[in-house]
Formats: structure tokens, C-alpha cells, sequence
């Protein structure tokens, strides 16, 4: 990939993509086989070698093929060029887990042009799964291509969300946790919203949320539920923009019933006792 002019296609941004996601995807897999080297960003917001080393390869190598497109990185190498072009780059979603030795991680690059995103990947370098999306050409999971859950109902749904390392106290997730719980089959936390995403679109699971995402922990999968079929909103039905306060992703067929549900758990009082939701209990 030599230059970055309009005529490149999003399937040629997404060949770049995923060659950089892969070799980011390389250094992962060796800092995963040595001693956790944790530091602090915030009181629970760790940050590893392996999200410097990761992302210092992915902006080295997208400067190097698109050096007029601005990178935005999660550990602040990135450059802005005044592009209307930006790379969205999570070097490593779900340090958390990556700390701890749990291998559910993945490396998130996608390219938006004007905040409409046009390609995107999420790689899971342990599990060796490889998701992207070129805009107009579907999802696909190590090349093969995925869709969407068929999944009519919330109440036989898989969901799920996770929690923000900042603020943990003025995040109200844990009510529609709660919530969302007792409507579905369930609700888990796996620790990285691009995989979340990911799993979305490959019917994994059927409906995700989560509250004060960042526009790299989306980007990428966002496209990936969008190209699988899938829906992609707010809590009030409207798009969801990058970097928006929450996102609302799931198999399209029970979009309404999530952000219904969603609509009245933000109107409870939440210092009140929590109850079962009237339905939910069943002998
Ligand atoms: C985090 C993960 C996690 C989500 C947090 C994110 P990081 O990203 O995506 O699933 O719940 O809100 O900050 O810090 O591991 O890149
Ligand atoms: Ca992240
Ligand atoms: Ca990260």
C-alpha cells in the first residue's frame, strides 16, 4: 500500500488494516509469554509494554503507507493531519484481561473518512481470530463470512456490556445490568468492547451496550455489526457517532426491545431498592 489517494477502495484500507493488525497482533502473542509489566494510568486504567509496543508499530506503519492521514491512538502517539481520513487505533482493548493473563484482547484499527468508517478490524491474536469489515463488501471471521444472530426475542437473548476504568461510580450500568440480567439469558463482561462488537457480528451474542466508549474501542466494530447485518444506535434510537455517550449494538431483531427496556431503566430512581422485573420470574 503505496499511496492514499481517493481512488483507493475500502477493501485496499482493509488489506492495510489487517496486514498491521496482524504484526501488532505478533508483538501481543510474545509480551503475553512474559511477566506482566503493569503500570497506572488511573486508579483501575492499566496500561502495559504491550500497548506501547503495539501501537508504536501500528502508527509507524500507517504513517508510513498513508503519511497524510491523521491517527488517533489510544496512548497518545498518533498525529493530526488535518485529514479527512483518521485512523481509529486501540493497540490493545482489554488490557485488563491481558494483565491478568486472560486471553480475551484484541488489537482494533479502522479507517473513517468524515466519521463514516470504512474499514475495520479486531484481532484476537491468542484465539488467532481475525474479524473485518470493508464498507459495502459484509464480515468476516478468518475470511469466511459472518452475520448476525436470528435471535427474535430479549428474553432468549446471550448480551453483553462492560464498565468504564474511570469514573466507576457515576456509571449507571449497573442497574441496567441488572435489569438486562434478569430479561435475558444473560449478560457477560468480557472486558473488551471490540471483541464485544465482534462477537455481535458473528452472532455470538445477540445485543451489546456499554456507556463512555471511546471512538477506538468502537470504530472497528461498529462497522463489523453494521456489515453483518446488524443494528447500531443510541439509547433514544439515533445514530450512534463515534465517541458518543453510549452505544446500543445488536442482531437489528431485538433492537427495539433493548432500547425500549434501556428507556425505562434510565427513567427509574436509582438510589431505589432494586426489584425483578415483573416478567422475568418464572417457575
Ligand atoms: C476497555 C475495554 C473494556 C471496556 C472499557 C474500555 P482498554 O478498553 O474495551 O471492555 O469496558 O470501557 O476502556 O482500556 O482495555 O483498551
Ligand atoms: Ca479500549
Ligand atoms: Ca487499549
Amino acid at each position: 500500500m503505496s499511496n492514499q489517494n481517493s481512488n483507493t477502495t475500502p477493501k485496499q484500507f482493509l488489506e492495510a488494516a489487517i496486514q498491521i493488525a496482524q504484526e501488532a497482533g505478533t508483538i501481543l502473542r510474545e509480551e503475553f509469554a512474559l511477566p506482566p509489566d503493569i503500570r497506572y494510568k488511573g486508579d483501575v486504567d492499566l496500561v502495559t509494554q504491550a500497548d506501547k509496543r503495539s501501537e508504536q508499530a501500528i502508527v509507524a506503519r500507517l504513517s508510513k503507507y498513508f503519511p497524510t492521514h491523521t491517527v488517533a491512538a489510544e496512548e497518545g502517539t498518533g498525529h493530526e493531519r488535518g485529514s479527512e481520513f483518521r485512523w481509529h487505533v486501540d493497540p490493545l482493548d482489554g488490557t485488563t484481561n491481558f494483565a491478568h493473563k486472560y486471553p480475551c484482547f484484541a488489537v482494533s484499527i479502522a479507517l473513517a473518512q468524515n466519521d463514516l468508517v470504512l474499514a475495520g478490524v479486531v484481532y484476537n491474536p491468542i484465539y488467532d481470530e481475525l474479524f473485518a469489515a470493508a464498507r459495502g463488501e459484509g464480515a468476516t471471521l478468518n475470511g469466511n463470512k459472518i452475520s448476525v444472530s436470528k435471535v427474535t426475542t430479549l428474553s432468549t437473548s446471550l448480551l453483553c456490556t462492560g464498565f468504564p476504568v474511570h469514573k466507576r461510580l457515576a456509571n449507571p450500568n449497573i442497574h441496567y445490568y441488572y435489569d438486562f440480567t434478569l430479561r435475558s439469558h444473560g449478560v457477560r463482561r468480557d472486558g473488551s468492547a471490540a471483541l464485544d462488537l465482534a462477537c455481535v457480528a458473528a452472532g455470538r451474542f445477540d445485543g451489546f451496550w456499554e456507556f463512555g466508549l471511546k471512538p477506538w474501542d468502537t470504530a472497528a466494530g461498529v462497522l463489523l455489526v453494521q456489515e453483518a447485518g446488524g443494528a447500531i444506535s443510541d439509547f433514544h434510537g439515533q445514530p450512534y457517532a463515534l465517541g458518543g455517550p453510549v452505544v446500543l449494538a445488536t442482531n437489528g431483531l431485538i433492537h427495539e426491545e433493548m432500547r425500549q427496556t434501556a428507556s425505562a431503566i434510565s427513567q427509574r430512581d436509582p438510589a431505589a431498592p432494586l426489584q425483578a422485573p415483573p416478567q422475568t420470574i418464572k417457575k
